[in-house]
């Protein structure tokens, strides 16, 4: 078993501490979501299903790495939801199978990111659309940040500077929307569109000539 999904057995009862200050983002996040046209979903890191009594949407799938933690969601889950024991970076179903993807608060907890990224872009359908929710922090200020929760993330297995945008793919994705919430100003959501076809990057000569 994983060292992350060892962390989150442990914590599972007492998650909802951890959750206090994420309240608002996540329901701005479940409105946002259940604003699109129905469709099937896919809820990764899915956690203790928070959101599964709350979507529209149907079917709905949740994945997580913990089984402490999908023992809650099994008791809020809705009949039409199926929850699996599955890796974010290994998921278990075919190409575009899904017209929506949520992501809260799990690119900072997985060990690549970018592997669950490359995931996601397979297993949605084009024009398909990816809610991502997470803490954030860019710019300068990233690097000392780093330094200073260097031992909160060891313990909470998270990493505590996390650039989001950094993790999009702008040849595979179009980003529809970007905006900070809640109490914490870091607190940032993102929707991205899964495009039809990936674009083609301009060989190396052509990029080197602009
Ligand atoms: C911070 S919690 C967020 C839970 C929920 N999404 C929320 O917003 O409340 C992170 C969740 O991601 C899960 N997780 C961590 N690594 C994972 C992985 N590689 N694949 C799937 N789930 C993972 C953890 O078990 C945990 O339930």
């Amino acid at each position: 078993m994983s060292q992350v999904a060892n962390f989150y057995n442990k914590i599972a009862k007492v998650y909802p501490l951890f959750d206090l200050f994420l309240h608002e983002p996540k329901k701005k996040l479940l409105s946002r979501v259940n604003r699109e046209k129905k469709g099937s979903l896919l809820e990764i890191g899915v956690g203790r299903g928070d959101n599964l009594p709350h979507y529209v949407h149907q079917p709905v799938t949740g994945i997580d790495v913990s089984e402490g933690m999908l023992d809650y969601a099994r008791k809020k889950a809705p009949a039409h939801c199926k929850l699996c024991i599955m890796d974010a970076c290994h998921l278990d179903f075919p190409d575009n199978s899904f017209d929506y993807c949520v992501i809260s608060h799990v690119l900072s907890v997985v060990d690549n990111p970018m592997a669950v990224m490359d995931e996601v872009h397979r297993v949605v359908t084009p024009g398909g659309r990816v809610f991502m929710l997470n803490h954030e922090s860019r710019g300068p200020m990233r690097e000392k940040l780093n330094k200073k929760l260097a031992p909160f993330s060891k313990v909470l297995h998270f990493s505590a500077t996390f650039d989001m945008e950094a993790l999009v793919d702008a040849s595979k994705f179009t980003l529809l929307d970007r905006g900070r919430y809640g109490l914490i100003p870091s607190i940032t959501m993102m929707v991205i569109q899964k495009k039809s076809e990936p674009e083609a990057r301009p060989p190396a000569a052509a990029r080197r000539d602009n």
